[in-house]
């Protein structure tokens, strides 16, 4: 970067996110802690609960090193969840077999200050990570991006049709913008100690972003979203951002364009030739790989992989999936993929 004195990069993802195009492209997986590993199920079992596993700094840590040592990503992304910040501003929070629930929040229902002790263990999760990751392996942190919080916090948990959620925007859209607001400081905080503890870069998380109308779209998720990467760039401007705006189809150039993210993460959806001509010339791109590719394994996805990496391998680009491995994945697939992207 001109004129930047900063530290001489080394680590693979690192540059990429400072925009260098390098040969052998670093990749990490959305959700490439989770159930698919036989060890992280055990583990699972052992904390018994899903909270109490992102809580508990050892296990959190364990968890998120083990897709490290059987595949060696070039980046560890934390193990922890984003409803931790609607629990730590007082929501009710807890896992059942089908997703997370919370118990609704009703239209102007008042929060409680964040707590942000809550979050330490998360903080201390991330220190043991960094002291046992591999020199060139990157440690990524992350949050939900305000909007997809509050269709949590709203509708109380997974929706199909964010009818409650929408509902309270276009009734009080000044109520929604106060909690919205709530959610942003809290994330910024959230997000802040897990850099002071480490982690080298973050992603926003907006799983829901494509929910919304366009003008929804520029409210909700472009405003909160730059003003989100402002407030990180003024405390930690040498730690990139990238944003994941799933779902956001036509809306995603406008994403990269207006939010100052340093790299944007392509859901399965975005055609790459798009990317490459939109949004690759103007920053850094990650994806887009279907996660049920991985599931399938072979051939198919080895061609899958291949084509991804012509489209857009000329560019600064991070391999990954389009959205989370999915739960009954076969790790050898896995491995497989990492032989790929090894050169
Ligand atoms: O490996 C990683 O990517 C890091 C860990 C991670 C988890 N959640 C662990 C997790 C990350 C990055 C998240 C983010 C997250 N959490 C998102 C955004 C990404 C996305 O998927 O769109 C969302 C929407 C959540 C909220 C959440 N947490 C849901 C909807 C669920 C239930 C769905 C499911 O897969 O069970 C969770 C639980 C959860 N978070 C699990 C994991 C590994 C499964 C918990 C279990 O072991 O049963």
């Amino acid at each position: 970067m001109p004129g930047k004195t900063a530290k001489r990069l080394t680590k693979p993802l690192l540059r990429v996110l400072a925009g260098e195009t390098l040969s052998r492209q670093p990749w990490w997986l959305m959700r490439q802690a989770g159930r698919y590993l036989p060890e992280y199920r055990a583990l699972r079992e052992k904390a018994g609960d899903f909270i109490t596993l992102c809580l508990t700094p050892e296990m959190a840590a364990e968890v998120t090193l083990q897709p490290i040592r059987r595949f060696g990503m070039d980046a560890a992304i934390l193990f922890s969840d984003i409803l931790l910040v609607p629990r730590a501003l007082g929501q009710r929070l807890s896992f059942e077999n089908d997703g997370p629930k919370l118990e609704p929040l009703s239209e102007n229902e008042k929060l409680r200050p964040l707590d942000l002790a809550m979050l330490a263990p998360v903080g201390e999760a991330v220190a043991r990570v960094r002291a046992a990751l591999p020199g060139e392996t990157t440690l990524i942190g992350f949050a939900g991006a305000p909007w997809t919080v509050a269709t949590y916090m709203v509708e109380g948990g997974t929706s199909r049709d964010f009818h409650r959620v929408k509902t309270y925007c276009y009734r009080d859209p000044a109520g929604f913008a106060a909690l919205i607001e709530t959610i942003s400081e809290a994330t910024l905080a959230f997000l802040s100690l897990q850099i002071e503890a480490g982690v080298e870069t973050v992603q926003l998380f907006d799983s829901w972003a494509g929910a919304l109308s366009a003008a929804g779209f520029e409210r909700w998720v472009v405003g909160p979203t730059k003003q989100l990467v402002a407030g990180l760039k003024q405390r930690f401007p040498r730690v990139p951002v990238i944003g994941f705006p799933r779902g956001a189809g036509l809306n995603y150039e406008r994403y990269a364009v207006a939010t100052g993210v340093d790299a944007v993460g392509l859901d399965t959806s975005v055609p790459v030739n798009l990317a490459r001509e939109r949004l690759q010339a103007r920053l850094t791109v990650q994806g887009n790989l279907d996660p049920v590719l991985l599931r399938v394994g072979g051939p198919p996805m080895n061609q899958a992989v291949a084509e991804l990496r012509q489209a857009l391998g000329a560019g600064p680009y991070i391999f990954n999936l389009g959205h989370g491995v999915l739960p009954d994945t076969p790790p050898e697939h896995v491995a497989e993929l990492a032989r790929l992207l090894s050169n």
